[in-house]
């Protein structure tokens, strides 16, 4: 049974896609150990509390400073002794100590096609603002290894959405996790749990 310890930040979307996979089988030989938010608001830990997930809020405003968030942070995902951990819509940069602790180990959803329209600053819906902005005409998400950088572990899998007409960011963003976001992140765990991918 792989045990996922799930870090959010925000509506959750994600992490109810993970919950339904287990629920209708695309998700096999997996169990939610916890949720982690950074957020006390996100409406990711109700969706955590209604299905019965043990979940926490290590919020930053509640330490003196950002290595002591960092520690409480780790010790928080340890404390659930997970075998891998989601990133599905975190918005903290993980710390190099749990980077260490979960090697090879931590993946996360990325609303593009790395390389494009990552990295510094490209998150939630300024990912999407950056693709009409450019101009391009496809876009899509990737499930990657997290390492020490932002957004340049290793590629696990991506899938391209189409631009349209007259999109919104808003528009852009709910079609890139209905398309791509809320398949391939399950689809990646199911086979982490399945023993492919990450048995290296
Ligand atoms: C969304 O922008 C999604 O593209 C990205 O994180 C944001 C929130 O996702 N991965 P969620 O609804 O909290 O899972």
């Amino acid at each position: 049974m792989l045990k996922i310890c799930v870090c959010v930040s925000g509506g959750g979307t994600n992490l109810q896609a993970i919950i339904d996979g287990i629920a209708d089988g695309t998700i096999t030989n997996t169990q939610i150990v916890g949720v982690i938010s950074n957020n006390k608001n996100a409406y990711a830990l109700e969706r955590a509390a209604a299905h019965s997930i043990p979940a926490a809020c290590v919020s930053p405003k509640d330490f003196e400073d950002r290595a002591q968030f960092y520690d409480a942070l780790l010790e928080k995902v340890k404390s659930y002794q997970p075998d891998l951990v989601v990133l599905a819509g975190f918005l903290v940069n993980v710390p190099e100590a749990m980077i260490r602790e979960y090697k090879n180990r931590i993946i996360n959803i990325h609303p593009s096609l790395i390389p494009s329209f990552c990295g510094v600053g490209y998150y939630g819906l300024k990912v999407h603002e950056a693709v009409l902005q450019r101009g391009v005409k496809v876009t899509g998400a990737t499930v990657h290894v997290v390492d020490e950088g932002m957004d340049t572990g290793r590629i696990l899998f991506q899938k391209a959405v189409s631009v349209e007409e007259g999109d919104t960011p808003k528009m852009l963003q709910q079609r890139v996790m209905e398309q791509a976001e809320w398949i391939l992140l399950p689809k990646a765990i199911n086979k982490i749990a399945n023993g492919e991918l990450l048995s290296e």
